[in-house]
């Protein structure tokens, strides 16, 4: 059977991505940013998910104020990157997963969560950058390393789903994956924020200990982000951390305990605060297992990419 074998965090960034995409990687003030994601390249190289589900939102790329969809599914073949005003970005195209993604439609649906299907969309940065960051760069001309599901979530009309809606919302699409007779192994992701406000009199929030207390729980305790209301993100974490709900589709799709393999949070990047976690299921088999072991035991001999790899444990790292 399939089977969900790690949980992914990371904010989606849009000047992220215009920076990779205009070779300033190695500027200071980027490169700051991209080195808190080498050993996440390194332990997704070593993880090798046959696909990834990602929770993003769509920023008026896909959606129009016309139309909202809560949860869209993308189940098409392939998703292309929208132009979000300067061009598409130079990435490849995403190749999607019609079966599992039709599979898991069917399923949640089923379990009563209402899903838009998309068999035609168009994917931004809320996508791509997570992505980028954690696969790296792809030239436009290549491929992806694995197919990609996405799962666009709306939060920028108001109301998006409850944080307790988008947990329950994971449990399905965990049972939905966990019935697919195929043997995959699969990664989720939940993507966007940390604390950040990019509009109005408090343009420019950053709220670091809500986002450190947000990381804990995700971890830890998960069920106590599950209460948060929407007001309370607003409040702490600006208008625009009420993107964090989507990191509770992917924690509800794994263990109730699970292994927190590393962590990353660093301010600021364009205004925003960028956070980023691995959490691994624990008992279910599986070279997720290996890739979790490889991370908390180094190796004597190997790559510097595996070296790394092999450091990958917790860490936090501030500026
Ligand atoms: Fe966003």
């Amino acid at each position: 059977m399939a089977r969900i074998v790690a949980g992914i965090g990371s904010s989606h960034v849009p000047a992220i991505g215009a920076a990779l995409d205009n070779g300033k990687t190695e500027e200071p003030y980027w490169k700051r940013i991209f080195s808190g994601f080498e050993k996440s390249q390194a332990w997704m190289r070593d993880t090798k998910p046959d696909v990834a589900i990602i929770v993003y939102n769509d920023h008026a790329s896909a959606f129009s104020v016309e139309m909202i969809p809560t949860f869209a599914l993308g189940c098409a073949a392939e998703f292309p990157p929208a132009d979000e005003g300067w061009g598409p970005r130079p990435v490849p195209v995403v190749e999607g997963h019609p079966a599992l993604a039709s599979h898991i439609a069917q399923s949640v649906i089923l379990d009563e969560f209402d899903l838009t299907i998309c068999n035609k969309m168009e994917v931004d940065h809320g996508m791509t950058v997570p992505m980028n960051l954690l696969f790296g760069k792809v030239e436009k001309s290549g491929h992806w390393p694995c197919p990609v599901i996405p799962l666009a979530v709306n939060v920028v009309m108001y109301p998006p789903p409850t944080g307790h809606r988008c947990f329950m919302l994971g449990r399905a699409i965990r049972k939905a994956v966990e019935s697919y007779p195929e043997d995959l192994k699969v990664v989720i992701f939940g993507t966007g924020g940390l604390s950040h406000q990019i509009s109005g009199p408090r343009a420019g929030l950053i709220n670091s200990k809500w986002d450190k207390n947000f990381l804990d729980s995700l971890s830890g305790n998960p069920q106590k982000l599950v209460k948060i209301p929407h007001i309370d993100y607003m409040r702490e974490a600006g208008a625009e951390g009420i993107e964090m709900v989507m990191w509770l589709i992917m924690r509800g799709a794994l263990d109730e305990k699970v292994d927190e393999v590393y962590r990353f949070y660093t301010v600021p990047a364009s205004n925003t605060a960028v956070g980023h976690i691995i959490l691994a299921n624990r008992g279910r088999g599986g070279a997720h297992k290996s890739a979790a072991k490889s991370a908390t035991k180094p190796k004597r001999s190997g790559s510097k990419l595996k070296r790394a790899a092999a450091r990958v444990k917790t860490e936090r790292i501030s500026s």
